[in-house]
């Protein structure tokens, strides 16, 4: 593999599916390209991608052109100016990539790497789950950023995809705590979960922070514009804005 590195390669993770990740991944990206940095987002949802719907994408060259050897992995890259980013789409012309093979993930990686050296950020908007899928990604990602809910279901498969990281990345986790009612409550969210990594997994994550439950994201998804554009004065603009400083600073 070529040594050129992204400054950052994070991966967005969660375990629990629909907490929001995609919505996380593209929103800050934007601020991140907003802030003036070079941002890629890679769809590593193969089997649900949706990158692509939150922003109105057509695809025109699909992951699976690329993994059966018919064209360059630079070939999936597309301009996303809603959010002034390159994405490539996890989405395939044929049938989803539900079973991607360890093989097919490591061509992915290569080519990710090789890639990043032309951005500062590069976001992989992680499957839910906690299998290969996700954490075969892993050992090209310099951070992960969780997204937790205030639910059981979502603290538990994030404790359960914090067991399978390995220690390297361990130090580099950082908690971003989604819909939640205010800064308290988000603050109080990362506590928890923290509490309980550093007991039976004896580390702490970072908190990177909040975003408040706003019906502005729904309606800025369904829009397929990033929040800020959708909803200039929101709490979720405001937060996502904040989250990108926390990334930057
Ligand atoms: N801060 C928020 N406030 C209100 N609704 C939100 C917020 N964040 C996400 N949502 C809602 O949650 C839904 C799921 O979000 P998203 O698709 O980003 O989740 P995901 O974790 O990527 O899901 P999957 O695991 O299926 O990929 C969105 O359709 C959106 O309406
Ligand atoms: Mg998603």
């Amino acid at each position: 593999m070529t040594q050129t590195r992204a400054r950052k390669i994070i991966g967005i993770v969660s375990g629990k599916g629909g907490v929001g990740k995609t919505f996380i991944s593209v929103n800050l990206a934007a601020a991140l390209a907003e802030a003036g940095c070079r941002t890629l987002v890679f769809d590593a949802d193969l089997g649900l991608a949706n990158v692509d719907l939150q922003l109105g994408l057509d695809i025109s060259t699909s992951v699976s052109d690329f993994l059966m050897g018919n064209c360059e992995f630079s070939k999936l890259i597309q301009r996303a100016d809603r959010i002034g980013c390159d994405v490539v789409s996890g989405r395939s012309a044929i049938t989803a990539l539900t079973n991607s093979t360890e093989y097919e993930r490591s061509k992915l990686k290569t080519a990710l790497l090789e890639t990043a050296g032309s951005y500062d950020y590069v976001l992989i908007d992680m499957p839910a789950g906690i299998d290969g899928n996700v954490t075969d990604f892993f050992d090209i990602c310099d951070a992960l950023y969780v997204v937790l809910r205030a639910d059981p279901t979502s603290l538990m498969d994030a404790y359960a995809l914090m067991k399978v990281t390995p220690s390297r990345l361990r130090q580099r986790v950082f908690i971003i705590a989604n819909a939640v009612t205010n800064s308290s409550d988000a603050k109080d969210l990362a506590v928890n979960f923290s509490a309980v990594t550093d007991k039976f997994l004896s580390f702490n994550p970072g908190f990177l922070g909040g975003v408040r439950a706003d019906r502005n994201v729904e309606i800025s998804i369904r829009r397929q514009l990033p929040v800020y554009a959708a909803a200039p004065q929101s709490h979720a603009a405001a937060d996502i804005r904040s989250l990108a400083r926390r990334v930057l600073s």
